[in-house]
């Protein structure tokens, strides 16, 4: 099997790419600590392609990497690069975030997730973007998921991500969407190594 590297020191996204990836020749493994990456881009895109890349030509093997945020309309598309970095915990980052939003009646907002993966020798060769369209609620409903998840309603669904089962999640959200679209061509080149 082929190996890529994913460009993250958090084995749980490799196990959620594995699942995303389970059908490919590709065999995930977490990048080596020692191996810093800067998120210097100005979007989700750029931020991934240069993690993939950044990954790829210091290990000369193939990466991938992904990048994700939040983006509130009436807030200028806040917190967006900066989700991860809005406050110190879940708790403040979604404190935070209804604090800004106030009793602003516009609450639609999307999650956008960009993925990239690099050649060994760095360039990219292949990229996607996914994105899912929701509302802000007032305050904060269901337990399960992660970062926003209780404050982000999909009225399709009527439920907020935090309700959703995990199947359902991975299937429409940002991320669902961005692997969706990056599988065949993640697929071909799996097949391309083996
Ligand atoms: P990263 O892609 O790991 O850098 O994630 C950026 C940040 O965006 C996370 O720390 C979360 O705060 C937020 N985020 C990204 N995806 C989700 C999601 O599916 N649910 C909730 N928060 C998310």
């Amino acid at each position: 099997m082929a190996v890529l590297v994913v460009a993250t020191g958090n084995p749980g996204k490799v196990a959620e790419m594995q699942e995303y990836l389970h059908d490919t020749a590709w065999n995930l493994q977490l990048k080596p600590p020692e191996l810093e990456i800067e998120e210097t881009g100005t979007t989700f895109l750029e931020n991934a392609e240069l993690k993939a890349s950044q990954v790829a030509k210091a290990l000369g093997q193939w990466a991938i990497a992904d990048d994700s945020g939040l983006a509130v309309d009436a807030l200028g598309g806040a917190p967006g690069l900066y989700s991860a970095r809005y406050g110190k915990t879940n708790q403040d980052r979604i404190d935070r975030l209804l604090k800004d939003l106030g009793e602003n009646p516009n609450r639609r907002a999307k999650f956008i997730c960009a993925v990239a993966i690099a050649r060994p020798d760095g360039t990219i060769a292949a990229k996607a973007e996914g994105e899912c369209p929701g509302e802000i609620l007032r305050e904060m409903q269901g337990d399960g998921g992660f970062g926003y998840d209780p404050i982000f309603y999909v009225p399709e669904y009527q439920q907020t991500f935090a309700e959703m089962s995990g199947e359902l999640k991975n299937r429409i959200s940002h991320r669902g969407k961005a692997f969706e679209k990056i599988l065949p061509q993640v697929t071909a080149l799996g097949n391309e190594q083996v």
